[in-house]
């Protein structure tokens, strides 16, 4: 194979196949390993070797909507998959998480529990038995730590529901001996902290908006070493940072769906190559999120005109 010394070496093999596979490639989901996604990562794996004692500590993993809360708990998940002992036959899952509920409600908690476990619990079952089942399982197979994501799904209950799920966190957190890790909005953190104990047990890790910094470089260095261009970048200038800050307020979902946008467009324009004019061509179909931003922003220069 010749050139594309742009790429890394594993990804040149992909800037020789043609447009439309390109394209696939572009858009195909993965992961990517960003500054704060490792520095959260390396809390899990650290919170995951704590030995069991009477209070763990609990991490809440908050930030906007697509800043990245999810991707990473599916990463932790795919690190810590459950493990078959052929000489035991027993199946034990260091890492279990759960949804929400679609109601804050005490039992449907420990029902979603324990279909992340791969129990379904008899439906009409009281809620203590329930949450006896939810325990015993749980130490059955190992469990070393709990994940909930979407927390701030407790805000939609009425506020004695909120509370009544608080207490649940807070009996999860005491009882199970597990590091408890929630995930969600700030909103979450600040429900969170209305019960003074949960307060003091959660640690909390801020998944930041991306702002001018290095690890930004190094983000859209990194997509501009994997994307399957056949041509260089430019996307480690100063004004290329501003206007992919400007155009997506800085939330990580917006910034990878708005490289893929201009990588697609400099594939199928013959272009091989994003520039910042990249980001200038109207027929951009962007995102929407970025795209209400830029019509905003013209109309705003139209009105001062
Ligand atoms: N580390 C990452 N690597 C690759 N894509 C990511 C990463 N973080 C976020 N994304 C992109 O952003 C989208 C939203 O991320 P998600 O984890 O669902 O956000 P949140 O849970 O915080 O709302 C993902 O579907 C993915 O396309
Ligand atoms: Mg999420």
């Amino acid at each position: 194979m010749t050139g594309y010394s742009h790429l890394l070496p594993a990804y040149r093999q992909y800037a020789e196949m043609g447009i439309e596979e390109r394209i696939a490639w572009i858009r195909a989901d993965r992961w990517l390993e960003t500054a704060d996604a490792r520095a959260a990562l390396a809390r899990l794996e650290d919170l995951l070797t704590y030995p069991p004692r009477d209070r763990m500590p609990c991490l809440l993993l908050y930030g906007d909507t697509g800043m990245g809360k999810t991707k990473i708990i599916r990463k932790f998940l795919r690190d810590h998959q459950p493990v078959f002992d052929r000489g035991t036959g027993v199946t034990s899952m260091p890492v279990v998480a759960m949804q929400m509920p679609a109601e804050p409600v005490e039992r449907d908690v420990y029902g979603e529990l324990l279909n992340a476990l791969s129990a379904p619990g008899p439906s009409g079952d009281a809620t203590y038995r329930l949450k006896t089942t939810c325990r015993t399982l749980m130490r059955r197979i190992g469990v070393r730590m709990l994940i909930i994501d979407e927390i701030h799904a407790m805000l939609t209950g009425t506020y004695r529901q909120q509370r009544v799920f608080l207490n649940v966190i807070r009996f999860l957190a005491n009882d199970l001996k597990v590091p408890l890790i929630c995930a969600g909005t700030d909103l979450a953190r600040q429900a969170l902290l209305t019960d003074p104990q949960l307060a003091e047990r959660f640690e909390a890790f801020h998944l930041k908006r991306w702002s001018n910094t290095p690890q930004l470089a190094q983000l859209l260095a990194s997509l501009g070493s994997i994307l399957p261009l056949r041509e260089p970048s430019q996307l480690g200038t100063a004004a290329l940072r501003r206007k992919v800050l400007d155009m997506t307020d800085g939330v990580t979902v917006r910034i990878f769906r708005l490289i893929e946008t201009v990588a697609v467009e400099a594939v199928r324009n013959g272009k091989e190559a994003i520039t910042l004019e990249s980001f200038d061509g109207d027929n951009l179909i962007l995102p929407l999120v970025a795209m209400a931003r830029r019509t905003e922003g013209r109309l705003q220069r139209r009105a001062t005109q």
